[in-house]
Order: structure tokens, then sequence, then C-alpha cells
């Protein structure tokens, strides 16, 4: 593994979480992590747009990086309960989650608004996680690989470069269920990502490639040895700050 592919665990919290909870949280993580040699793996955390920036307060000089859960593609302007990529760099973040599958199913985003809010938060010098991941029809059909592909090519903006874009896997039916492909099947579509990324980007090698749905204190050690596994994207086991560490130290 390249040096430029240094695995990256991500947690998101969605709609959870209050200054509060973020306050203990970045207490206790903290406190997990230690001092010492730090941590093998970079660590981010996305929680909700309002704990951003007392996220990063709590964050700065440590080594847990901060992120948003989505921005707009623009970078100001009349867009009622919008929030742009340069506000959240402007917060303290320093990635930003786009094209989630609850965004996308929710808010009707498409490849299209996904690109743009990829190129929107390369704009604002973040870097993007650009999720990808096929329904339980799509895998049921078959058709896994295509649509991933097919995602990947619409979702990623040109300038896409292993330094301001990750890509994160997760398939639909994994987010929250409990269930998880197996190895192989993880490893097939990551490979496939992989050869995607490598015949359109001069750094194609270099690119992340997360795999997030039900990553769990459990599972995480099988799930972070496959192979072109850069890292996991954790939903409901980043909520509680010993499950997301333990996720952490699962790191190889
Ligand atoms: P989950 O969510 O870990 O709760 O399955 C993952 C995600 O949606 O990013």
């Amino acid at each position: 593994m390249s040096q430029a592919r240094r695995r990256l665990i991500a947690g998101n919290w969605k709609m959870n979480g209050t200054g509060e909870s973020t306050a203990a949280f970045m207490a206790a993580l903290h406190r997990a992590i230690g001092g010492g040699d730090g941590p093998r793996c970079e660590i981010l955390l996305c929680p909700p747009a309002t704990l951003i920036a007392a996220a990063a307060d709590a964050a700065a000089g440590g080594s847990v990086v901060i992120g948003g859960q989505d921005c707009h593609h623009a970078a100001g302007g009349a867009k009622t309960g919008d929030l742009a990529a340069e506000m959240i760099a402007d917060a303290g973040g320093g990635y930003v989650i786009v094209g989630h599958s609850e965004r996308r199913a929710d808010h009707g985003e498409s490849d299209a608004v996904v690109r743009a809010k990829a190129e929107a938060a390369h704009r604002a010098g973040l870097i993007a996680i650009v999720c990808v991941g096929e329904s339980a029809a799509e895998r049921d059909a078959g058709s896994t690989l295509e649509v991933i592909a097919g995602q990947i090519a619409g979702s990623i903006p040109d300038g896409g470069t292993a330094l301001n874009t990750v890509v994160a896997y997760e398939p639909v039916w994994a987010i929250g269920s409990g269930r998880t492909p197996t190895t192989a099947e993880i490893a097939a579509v990551h490979n496939h990502i992989r050869g995607g990324l490598a015949g359109r980007f001069a750094d194609g090698d270099g690119f992340r490639i997360l795999y997030g749905g039900s990553v769990k204190p459990a599972n995480a050690a099988e799930l972070l040895a496959i192979a072109d596994v850069d890292g996991a994207l954790v939903g409901g086991a980043s909520l509680a700050a010993e499950d997301f560490f333990a996720i952490i130290d699962s790191c190889p």
C-alpha cells in the first residue's frame, strides 16, 4: 500500500448528536487514542452541521479530523437551509461526504448533482468522500459492478485526485441493516473500482476506497484486511466512542 493510501476510518453521525454528546465523545476518543505513536490510521468524524465547529475546536491539535455530511454545489447565495463547502471549511472541516445513499434517496440527488458537490468540495479545499453503492434489487439482478462503475463515472469530477477524493463503497442494503456482503463480494467491487480509477486518473492507484455498511467492532478487522479496502465509513457504530475506537484499533 502506498503512503498516500493511509487507511481512513470515518464516522458519519447522520442526524444525531448534541453539543454535550460531542464534547463527551471527543474527550473519550482523545483518551482512547492516548499519546505514544498516535493512531495507525487517519480518523475522521462527520457530525451534523450544527456541531462541526465545536467538534473541530475539540479536535484541534489532536489526530482527529472533522468533516461535513453534505454540501451545496454553490459557494453561497439564496439557498435556504443549505450549506456551502466553504462554510464547512470555515467551521474547521477538512472533508465532506457527498452522494450518501440517504441523500440520493431522500433528496433525489443524481450522479451529476453529486459530481457538482464534489467539485464544490475541491473548490473549497476539502477532500470529498464520494459514496456509491447498489440497491438490493440491483445486486439480485447481477448488475452491481455495472451500477457502481456508472456511479463512479458520473459522480467523480475530472479534477479528482488521490489527494482530494476518497471513494466510499456502501451497498444500500447493508447500511444500518447488520448485513454485509461477503469478503469476496467486497473484494470484487473494490477491485473493480480500483480498475476504473486507475484507467481514468493518472494517480488512480492512490485513491482510498472505503467500505461502509454495518461496519462494527466485531467485523472491522476482517473487513479492513480485504485487498483494496483502505478504510471504513461507519454510521451507527460511530455514535459511541468505545465502538468507534474499537474499529479504529482494528486497523492492520
Ligand atoms: P451504518 O451506516 O454503519 O450504520 O450501516 C453506514 C453509512 O451509512 O455510512
